[in-house]
């Protein structure tokens, strides 16, 4: 026989040179939740392990990642007050700027951090915009979703996420943050995002659930690839520096289809609903949690991402220290 598959799989060392992905903690994204209040750490029951910070505690969140070297964070914020127009989400005292401001003034440079966009935990409807009637209005939501960019840059993010799916979100961005000289604040956009049931623990989480109806008119239908290429060319052209496709392990095909029809670096959010399967049927000692977190960690970046998002950021970046992916 003169090809021989097995041989590249002989022994670890022909099997770790001969790796076709490599991982870095570099690449990963942890997302953390910021409550509004002082000295306050609570535990967030549909995301097991993971907290919900005050801006005054949110340091031990930071610490601990910075232990397994991951050194980039995505805040969501959870807070007190909700209103037809989610003003909270612009307010320069809001729980994000309180949180991004006290990260920055302490971590300076040492921490990337990077802000979630969005209405939906600051509306009294849930949704992620401003209403006309039942329906949410693009254009008008525009002004607010720049309003919030611009907040988070002036408190220090060091990119803005946006993640409500309206048309000409990113231009829109991108024009005010340039007006207000963040010429170098990134913009990381979910391009692609799915309405999916997979985000079922994280509306539990920040409390987003829509009050009424569903998501259906501005996230994409499951059904869609091309679609996504599309989605992902128009946000090139208004300026994004980073896409994101959401879910991830339900659409690995998504991710290979856009990486492919771009030229800026790839993200993947692997989302709440794919970290509490895992974390449930590890419990039921149907899987192997840690094996598992591992293979699909991987398999995202085979399908093409260069950058994740996940609730196991830090178990991921030390499956990685240990050589055990990547
Ligand atoms: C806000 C937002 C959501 C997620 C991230 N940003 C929820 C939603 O769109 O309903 C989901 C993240 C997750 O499930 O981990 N729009």
């Amino acid at each position: 026989m003169l090809i021989r598959p097995r041989r590249l799989r002989f022994n670890q060392h022909v099997r770790d040179m001969a790796r076709e992905v490599r991982l870095s903690t570099k690449s990963l994204i942890l997302p953390v939740f910021i409550m509004e209040g002082k000295n306050t750490k609570l535990p967030i029951n549909s995301l097991e392990g993971h907290f919900y910070y005050s801006p005054d505690t949110v340091f031990e969140a930071v610490d601990s990642a910075l232990k397994y070297g991951v050194n980039k964070i995505l805040l969501f914020g959870v807070p007190e007050e909700k209103d037809e127009i989610g003003s909270q989400s612009f307010d320069e005292d809001g729980v994000i700027q309180k949180a991004v401001r006290a990260i920055k003034e302490r971590y300076r440079e040492e921490v990337f951090v990077i802000t979630d966009v969005c209405m939906c935990e600051y509306t009294s409807h849930g949704h992620c915009g401003i209403l006309d009637d039942e329906y949410v209005d693009n254009d008008r939501t525009l002004e607010y979703l720049s309003k919030i960019a611009l907040s988070h840059a002036v408190a220090g993010a060091d990119m803005v996420a946006p993640s409500d799916m309206m048309d000409g979100r990113v231009a829109a961005i991108r024009k005010t943050l340039d007006e207000h000289n963040f010429i170098n604040t990134l913009i990381m956009s979910y391009a692609v995002k799915y309405s999916s049931a997979f985000y079922g623990p994280f509306r539990e989480a920040a409390k987003s659930a829509p009050s009424f109806g569903n998501r259906k008119s501005y996230q994409m239908d499951y059904h869609n690839r091309k679609e996504a290429v599309k989605e992902a060319l128009m946000d090139i052209n208004e300026g994004a520096d980073i896409l994101m496709v959401k879910p991830a392990l339900a659409y690995l095909d998504v991710i290979s289809e856009v990486s492919k029809h771009s030229n800026l670096p790839t993200a993947a959010y692997s989302v709440s609903g794919e970290y509490a399967m895992i974390k449930a049927a590890a419990k039921m000692n149907l899987i192997d949690e840690y094996g598992v977190m591992c293979e699909s960690a991987v398999s995202v970046f085979r399908a093409g991402a260069d950058i994740l998002i996940s609730y196991y950021a830090k178990e991921i970046a030390q499956a990685i220290n240990k050589g055990d992916i990547g």
